[in-house]
């Protein structure tokens, strides 16, 4: 079997790139290299040229596939349909969702050229994964050329209800694609729930357990929780200690004894950016026995900035954070750093480490791996506290974290806060559950777990309808029966075994309800 990985973007790595690429990158890589395989998709690059054609570059056993974009179809495809429309109305924010007919066919446009494409380099036993929301009719396209491998999708962000997703115009036609595809994964149960309520209501599908009938097409429709490298990225944050990177190294002179609230997210509405720091201000207002005691380091490289809501959020999170520091700053002491730029996962690591607090409070997201990051990087001797929106993928695993409402300014302070005083053995005791349940699904698990149900080679459990249930206290996280690495107090990782009748898959699928603790 060859693998076969389709994403909107497509990085060629270099040699030193290994180690900045992020997690999700590196294991798809490694599953390429594993299979031998081809990675496909948009190079990144505008070019107008009439006929696009696909460079292909070979490194290792991995073949990288690329094409340009043209002006007109990164307006209408990308930034138009799939980052005006489509990233909108999956994260629930109707206000914001602008559709325009031109930029659809654009859509449509762009996944018909790269079908074409692809289905000329498309071999007997390849397996297809095909990734994002950019890409929903790709396998459709494909299958009208004749193309009859296994081809699964995997939707990263969040999937709304059918009365959200038929607002969008065409909604049926576009959903109904999804039928062409043999597995579909998405990141939560509530996102399963979701796309095969929307296949029911407004394409006619049928639902059998976790598989939907639409037309003459049977598709399997489950979740599959991404992680990360956890035991990758708490390597870098304990190296981070010793060889800190310049960043951090004047972070940690600027700061001196002060606590750290750290938040890092690409520069987006759906991270809640804003209204977390409206919420630290609240929190300095309400409680000013910490001001000069404590500050926040807002990391949010900037994103899609053609994109008229993403450069507006830009100005906003500079009015604010300028407001707030005005309002409440001293001459010596900033209670709030944002800073557009993008860092080093080392640095990252280190950051995270450093701090007291991880903010992680998007109004809505597909899972989140900064929250996974933030726990990875912790010294388990003394580790920091996460704030966690309840409205991220990954709230629903990590119960541990204290969950909040981010549209809630005074609930996130007062998280803040509770962080801030929470005793080391109350710190530790919480760490450890999350690290358990982070390590026991990492990114190695998702790849492996995803590509064996597609291939068919492991019958993918269902998810019992007793683990919807909303959850009402703080429990641990499920025990599981895989052998996982977890940090000892001297930063060495030691094999713990745990003992339990579910499956690790069980154990990741199984936090449903959002609970604060
Ligand atoms: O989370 C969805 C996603 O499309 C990721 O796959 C991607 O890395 C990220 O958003 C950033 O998107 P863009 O390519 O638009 O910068």
């Amino acid at each position: 079997m060859r693998l076969i990985v389709v994403s909107n973007r497509v990085t060629i790595p270099d040699r030193q790139e290994k180690a900045t690429a992020g997690g999700l990158a590196v294991a798809l890589r490694e599953a390429l290299e594993q299979h031998g395989g081809l990675w496909f998709g948009w190079s990144g690059g505008i070019s107008d040229a009439a006929v696009h054609d696909i460079r292909q570059i070979q490194r290792g056993n991995v073949t990288y596939a690329v094409t340009d974009l043209s002006e007109a179809e990164r307006q209408s495809y990308y930034l138009g349909f799939s980052n005006r429309a489509l990233w909108p109305l999956m994260h629930y924010r109707l206000g914001l969702t602008d559709f325009q007919r031109s930029d659809y066919m654009g859509y449509l446009g762009v996944n018909r050229r790269f079908a074409r494409a692809l289905a000329s380099l498309i071999q007997l036993d390849d397996v297809i994964w095909i990734h994002d929301y950019h890409l929903i009719p790709l396998a459709a396209e494909l299958r009208r050329r004749g193309v009859t491998n296994r081809i699964g999708y995997f939707h990263h962000i969040p999937w709304p209800s059918a009365d959200v997703i038929g607002a969008l115009p065409f909604s049926g036609t576009l959903i109904r694609t999804i039928a062409a595809y043999d597995l579909v994964g998405m990141q939560t149960e509530l996102d399963v729930r979701n796309l095969i309520g929307g296949l029911e209501a407004l394409c006619g599908g049928r639902r059998d357990g976790q598989r939907v009938r639409v037309g003459t097409r049977e598709t399997e429709v489950q979740a599959f929780p991404i992680g990360i490298d956890v035991e990758g990225f708490r390597r870098l944050a304990t190296a981070s200690t010793r060889q800190a990177p310049t960043p951090l190294r004047a972070t940690r002179e600027s700061l001196g004894e002060r606590k750290l609230v750290v938040g890092v997210d690409r520069l987006d509405y759906s991270k809640g950016i804003v209204q977390r720091l409206e919420a630290f201000g609240e929190f300095l207002r309400s409680h000013p026995e910490h001001r000069g005691k404590v500050s926040l380091l807002q990391i949010a490289p900037p994103s899609r900035s053609d994109v008229p809501e993403y450069a507006e959020l830009d100005r906003l999170s500079d009015e604010v954070a300028g407001r707030l520091n005005a309002q409440l700053g001293e001459f010596d002491w900033t209670p709030i750093r944002v800073v557009k730029k993008a860092y080093s996962r080392n640095a990252l690591a280190g950051f995270y480490r450093r701090a007291e607090v991880g903010l992680v409070t998007p109004m809505r997201d597909g899972m989140n791996l900064v929250a996974k990051e933030y726990v990875a990087a912790q010294n388990p001797a003394d580790p920091g506290v996460l704030v966690l929106s309840r409205f991220a993928g990954a709230a629903q695993q990590m119960r541990e974290a204290l969950i909040v409402n981010p549209y809630d300014a005074h609930e996130v302070a007062d998280a803040i806060r509770t962080a801030l005083a929470m005793p080391k053995t109350e710190r530790i005791r919480r760490f450890e559950a999350l690290y358990t349940t982070i390590a026991a699904a990492d990114i190695d698990w998702w790849t492996q777990r995803y590509l064996d149900a597609l291939t068919g080679r492991a019958g993918v459990p269902g998810v019992e309808a007793e683990r919807e249930k909303p959850r009402t206290g703080t429990r641990r996280p499920a025990r599981t029966a895989v052998i996982t690495k977890r940090p000892s107090q001297d930063g060495k990782s030691r094999k713990v075994s745990k003992e339990s009748p579910r499956k690790p898959e069980a154990l990741a699928a199984s936090h449903l309800a959002v609970v604060r603790p």
